[in-house]
């Protein structure tokens, strides 16, 4: 079956989409994989309130990356639900003049509404929009957006009490405020599950609401608002899409690629240049409670520090100490530990975590490093402790390791490159990729590990000779410490099978 084209009544609705339909919350959210109707159903709803709002409410925007894109979508195109029954004779255009942007005048059932056609990227023009008072808002692939805008819109939003925002997206950047100031705080269908009967209406084939996929589900924070809600959205929500077309696609990104989960799932951080992202997924991640790590077998606990000196980033991480005005250059970033449990013969591992010390005094980090190696005993007491490698390129903090940390057998700064055994950082990428893809190594499921490991990981980029990319920011960081284990320890880890 063809998907839908010039009429609404043509659209065809599963459980999911009905209850998108009928969804009444301040803000929302869907997102997910490709052409599945999220444009579709937004815009349906964003029409249908405009048109019933009151005659008080009577200014809106429509944002999308420029005025061209949001005329070829919205205005131009028959796949535009403007230009579809039973909207199509109830809106004129007015073209970008020089007092003001483009607008859409919309025949509402109290009078006509505008709605003004906003760049999410140009802080110049959306400005000026945003100085009038919104009564609502949609916002078409918002990933995309510039983050003050988004989070503008998202304020304003909350500050008046009529105010709503629908907004889309596929799959982005997983620090985008976004995910984490919106989708993040969001109610979910698995919320709401248990007030609704969950029944398939008829002639569905879907049985129930599908959940939400793991890998977005894991950043839900505990902590949400009831008036958000997203939707996510595969391609099996696109119900105009035949089992073969469905079949074709399977084919083509097989379950577990980076492929399969940016296109048909739509989850964050799976994007093509990122050398770890597919290893961010439920496979490797794993539940450890100590009374169930085979106590004898992973025995091994490794650490490394990745020295950031005295010279902090600009973004102020939570629960750090910072001496007033003390930030130093923006550049250069945090001092991380990080570290790994291997099993006794070093042919498997699992990343238990990390830890920033954050403090501006190097002898007080180093203070507090041996204090957070000290509690991992009490997590995994019969581990040793044989090594902490750190950063090679700052012996100060080496001296200050030395005389602070105690619990640990051997102090020592990180091999970053060794020619004789031909190991450089391209070699120690792929034989961390390695371990990853062949399961040996494993990320523990806890929150450092969920809020910085794993965004590290799916942040990671490669440059043209395979070596990371420094973005001058914490993901760096943690990647550089996770990767002095694996250079520091090369020999040991590739002559074992
Ligand atoms: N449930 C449906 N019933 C009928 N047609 C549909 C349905 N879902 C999608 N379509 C068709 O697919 C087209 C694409 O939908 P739309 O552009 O809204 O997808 P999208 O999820 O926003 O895609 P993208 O991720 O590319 O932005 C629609 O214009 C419509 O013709
Ligand atoms: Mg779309």
């Amino acid at each position: 079956m063809a998907g839908a084209n010039g009429d609404i009544k043509e659209i065809v609705y599963t459980p999911m989409t009905k209850m998108i339909v009928n969804d009444e919350h301040k803000i929302l959210t869907i997102y997910g994989a490709t052409g599945n109707g999220k444009s579709m159903y937004s815009t349906l709803k964003f029409l249908t309130r405009i048109i019933r709002s009151r005659p008080t409410h009577n200014t809106y925007i429509i944002a999308g990356r420029d005025i061209q894109t949001l005329e070829k979508r919205f205005i131009e195109s028959n796949h535009s639900v403007f230009n579809w029954k039973p909207f199509k004779d109830k809106w004129t255009y007015y073209k970008q003049n020089k007092s003001g942007g483009s607008q859409i005048i919309v025949k509402g059932k109290y009078g006509d509404k505008q709605i003004f056609l906003t760049p999410f990227n140009n802080i110049n023009t959306y400005s000026r929009v945003l100085g009038s008072t919104i009564d609502g808002f949609f916002i078409d692939e918002a990933v995309e957006s510039d983050e003050l805008f988004l989070q503008e819109c998202v304020s304003r939003t909350i500050r008046q009490e009529h105010s709503w925002l629908i907004q889309t997206s596929n799959g982005g950047d997983p620090a985008h405020y976004f995910y984490w100031g919106v989708v993040d705080k969001s109610m979910t269908v698995d919320d709401v599950y248990e007030n609704t009967d969950n029944k398939p209406v008829e002639g569905s084939k879907l049985p129930r609401l599908r959940s939400v996929p793991y890998e977005e589900l894991r950043y839900q924070s505990d902590d949400r608002d009831r008036y958000k809600m997203f939707y996510h959205l595969s391609l099996e929500d696109n119900p105009t899409y035949t089992q073969s077309q469905l079949e074709a696609y399977y084919r083509e990104y097989p379950k577990n690629s980076y492929m399969y989960f940016s296109r048909i799932l739509g989850v964050r951080g799976f994007t093509e240049e990122s050398p770890f992202s597919s290893y961010t997924t439920q496979s490797n991640i794993v539940k450890l409670d100590y009374p169930y790590v085979d106590r004898e077998e992973y025995t091994q606990h490794v650490f490394s520090v990745d020295s950031g000196g005295h010279v902090f980033s600009r973004k102020i991480m939570a629960d750090s100490m910072y001496n007033d005005g003390d930030f130093g250059t923006n550049k250069g970033g945090h001092t991380v530990v990080m570290n790994i449990l291997f099993n006794k013969n070093y042919t498997k591992g699992y990343i238990t975590g990390g830890y920033f010390p954050n403090d501006m005094i190097q002898l007080n980090n180093a203070e507090k490093i041996s204090q957070y190696i000290y509690m991992q005993k009490t997590m995994y007491p019969l581990a040793q402790h044989p090594y902490l490698f750190n950063d090679p390129a700052d012996s100060s903090m080496m001296a200050s390791l030395l005389s602070r940390v105690k619990n640990v057998n051997t102090i020592r700064p990180a091999t970053k490159r060794d020619m004789s055994i031909k190991m450089d950082e391209p070699v120690v990428i792929s034989l961390m990729q390695q371990w990853f893809a062949d399961g040996k190594l494993k990320i523990v499921d806890n929150e450092f590990n969920r809020r910085w490991l794993i965004p590290a990981l799916q942040q990671a980029r490669l440059d043209n000779k395979g070596r990371l990319i420094d973005n001058e920011d914490w993901h760096s960081d943690v990647m550089d410490a996770l990767k002095y284990i694996f250079s520091s320890l090369y020999r040991l880890l590739i002559t074992k099978i």
